[in-house]
């Protein structure tokens, strides 16, 4: 069944120049760019993503790090999307994360590992609301 997803392209693979490298991973997967944007986010937005984390111990460098610098949002659609590009993204901790996704190929660090997808049906559908509100 075709789903959506929202990912984001996180500051560090911004700043990295890895953009271009990630996008190509989910394109050559046969996933289809629904719409995507560039942005610097405030924390009012970051809190409100990441709201299951908020009071955790590691939330201020989360949200100092999301909102610190550019990092590009987009929809991805496809076949049971929401898993497939978990899998691709890889393991939170970049450092375990398995050869072959995207954080165990291209990061090293626990935080800052490149990018975020939904993580069920129900995240995707709260993700897809909050960040590109004019798609239906
Ligand atoms: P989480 O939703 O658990 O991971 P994922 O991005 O794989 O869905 O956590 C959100 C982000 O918070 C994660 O991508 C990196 C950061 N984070 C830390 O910096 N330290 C931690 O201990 C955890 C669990 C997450
Ligand atoms: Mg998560």
């Amino acid at each position: 069944m075709s789903e959506r997803t929202l990912v984001l392209i996180k500051p560090d693979a911004v700043s990295r120049g890895l953009v271009g490298e990630i996008l190509s991973r989910y394109e050559r997967k046969n996933l289809t760019i629904v719409a995507m944007e560039q942005r610097t986010i405030d924390s009012a937005l970051a809190d409100a993503h990441y709201a299951e984390h908020v009071e955790k111990p590691f939330y201020p460098g989360l949200r100092d790090f999301i909102t610190s610098a550019p990092l590009v949002a987009l929809v991805l659609e496809g076949d049971q999307a929401i898993d497939v590009v978990r899998k691709m993204n890889g393991a939170t901790d970049s450092r375990v994360a398995d050869p072959g996704t995207i954080r165990g190929d291209l990061s090293i660090s626990k935080s800052e590992n490149l990018v975020h997808a939904s993580d069920s049906t129900e995240s995707a559908k709260r993700e897809l609301a909050l960040w590109f509100p004019e798609l239906d």
